[in-house]
């Protein structure tokens, strides 16, 4: 039930992010409500990561790609920070690492690479302080 939440939640941000985004040409805004929804999902990884919850981690770092997905392409709409698209590229990269660790059984890998898409948000939030 859990996940179906969270799908429908992904959804309808990325419904309202598409629509919001295409509306400020612009704007280089990014949606609040989609970073929280990042935050709580990255917050849920690693939890599950500590407590060796696989298949739950597995799940949380799929989300967690999809909406690292959207991020990027905010980056991609509104190219106007190169820097910040990079960081974005580096984050999807990141997540495809995790979920793989992850599928390939091997949850310490998991944590390290977790700990580096923290400091991945953190790079990236460096920028627009
Ligand atoms: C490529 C850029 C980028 C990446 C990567 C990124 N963020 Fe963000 N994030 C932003 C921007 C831009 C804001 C808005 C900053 C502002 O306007 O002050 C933001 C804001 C936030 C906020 C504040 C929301 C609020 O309530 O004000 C949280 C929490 C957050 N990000 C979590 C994360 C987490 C966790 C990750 C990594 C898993 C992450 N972000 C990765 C760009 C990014």
């Amino acid at each position: 039930m859990k996940h179906i939440v969270q799908f429908l939640l992904a959804f309808v941000i990325s419904f309202q992010f598409l629509v919001t985004g295409s509306a400020k040409a612009s704007a280089s805004e990014i949606d609040i409500d989609l970073m929280k929804f990042i935050e709580q999902t990255n917050d849920s990884l690693g939890s599950n990561l500590m407590m060796n919850n696989q298949a739950d981690a597995i799940e949380d770092s799929e989300m967690l790609r999809e909406l690292l997905l959207m991020v990027e392409e905010h980056f991609e709409v509104n190219s106007l920070n190169n820097q910040a698209l990079k960081i974005s590229n580096q984050a999807v990269f990141i997540t495809n690492d995790l979920r793989a660790s992850l599928y390939m059984n091997d949850v310490e890998k998991a944590k390290k690479i977790h700990v580096s898409l923290s400091e991945n948000c953190q790079a990236c939030h460096k920028i627009f302080e």
